[in-house]
């Protein structure tokens, strides 16, 4: 039974006044709230528990070991790996993306092409351009039609054996098309070699995710994003893949010996897992799939995908409206501008007022911005517990928004 007012009621921080209206939170792409669980979870760790991870034998460092590691095999489950050490614990996307191109640097050289695409976040294009920096590699841009959509027919043509990378994006952030993943990673598979990476920000939050069914070599995703704290997020790669690449981050933890004659490296996943990590955020982030499994992945998809449907109609039936990707096969996102009128950081504002949060601006992807000619758009996005209402409250809002600013 999906019970919105069940659910709801496990967010303690929806039931509160934001400008004196009761806050419509549509900024999820950003960041989820978190329910009462992942933060008892997260409090307890410091409450209880606070000890340092895999290296005392004291009863603390045991009991944080054994929660931290569960979380791991949690996570395993989740996304379906086939081994825990495969699961890394990072901050987030941008860490693991940027681990990922950094520990490919040895397995590029000179013209060989890294492809990546138009609907890509920051964090998966700058990573990239900096690997093409330190090894003279090129980067080739997958473009996308009128609708936001990858040109396919383009793609065909990038791959050869030069290519050696293919990373993109399950979601966009800023449009929420849901790009066709298992047909990249099968035309990629059928004419390359390529290290196939996908950027998951987006996706695991709504989907069920089968890395091993995907066939990806390289899954990453943000903990934040899916009712967990910040700073935690997971890196996911093939053993044998993992095992043949170099560390990242050097330090404590990652180290199998360490002298001054040199140094040998823990086996996975300690080898990627350099330093003291965010236990109790690790913890938590297990504790956030626990709440995702209790409300069923299909639940979610369905009642998200049902909020799109219902906003997109409700904002068309105002005049002026331009939504990206209006056509396009998407999730959980509406990105739009009311034509002639303002800026999107206008509309922000004045929603902000009306207690609606919505994000403004490029969402860390200016291409995209730069491909409809636009500074930024005004994105609303949903989770699990946003309501029709908050929907109506929106379009409300934009009606407003609309005489204000014309
Ligand atoms: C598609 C996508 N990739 C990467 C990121 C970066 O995630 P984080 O800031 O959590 O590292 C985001 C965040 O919005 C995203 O939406």
């Amino acid at each position: 039974m999906f019970d919105i007012q069940e659910i709801r009621s496990q967010f303690s921080i929806l039931d509160q006044k934001v400008n004196g209206k009761p806050l419509v939170y549509l900024d999820n792409a950003a960041t989820s709230q978190k329910p009462d669980s992942v933060l008892t979870t997260w409090e307890r760790y410091y409450k209880e528990i606070n000890a340092n991870v895999h290296r005392g034998i004291h009863t603390l460092s045991q009991l944080a070991t054994e929660e931290m590691e569960l979380s791991r095999r949690k996570i395993q489950k989740f996304i379906n790996a086939k081994h825990d050490f495969e699961v890394i614990f990072t901050k987030g996307t941008t860490e693991g993306l940027n681990l990922i191109s950094y520990i490919l640097t040895q397995k590029l050289k000179k013209d060989d092409e890294i492809i990546i695409s138009y609907l890509e976040h920051h964090s998966n294009i700058v990573p990239w351009q900096l690997l093409c920096e330190r090894t003279g590699a090129k980067l080739k841009v997958i473009p996308i039609d009128e609708q936001g959509i990858l040109q396919l027919d383009v793609f065909d043509s990038f791959l050869s054996e030069k290519t050696k990378v293919v990373s993109v994006n399950h979601v966009s952030n800023a449009l929420g098309i849901v790009n066709p993943i298992e047909e990249i990673i099968a035309k990629t598979r059928k004419n390359t070699d390529a290290y196939i990476v996908i950027d998951g920000a987006q996706s695991a939050p709504h989907f069920v995710i089968d890395v091993q069914k995907m066939d990806c070599d390289f899954y990453v995703f943000s903990g934040h994003k899916m009712y967990a704290p910040m700073g935690t997020g997971i890196l996911y790669g093939k053993q044998h893949i993992l095992e043949g690449l170099p560390p990242f981050h050097g330090g404590g933890e990652m180290i199998a010996t360490c002298s001054f004659d040199g140094t040998t490296y823990a086996g996975l996943p300690f080898k990627y897992e350099a330093g003291t990590p965010n236990v109790g955020g690790n913890i938590a982030l297990g504790a956030a799939v626990d709440f995702i499994l209790r409300v069923g992945q299909e639940n979610i998809q369905k009642h998200e995908n049902a909020l799109l449907e219902y906003a997109q109609r409700k904002l068309l039936e105002l005049d002026g409206i331009k939504i990206y990707g209006e056509k396009a096969n998407r999730t959980g996102v509406v990105s739009f501008n009311l034509e002639g009128v303002g800026i999107a950081s206008d509309v922000g504002m004045i929603l902000d007022k009306l207690g609606i949060a919505v994000r403004t601006g490029h969402h860390c992807t200016q291409p995209i911005m730069d491909f409809f000619n636009i500074a930024g758009t005004v994105r609303a996005s949903f989770a699990v517990y946003n309501e029709f209402h908050e929907i109506d409250l929106l379009v409300e809002g934009v009606k407003k928004a609309q005489k204000m600013l014309s």
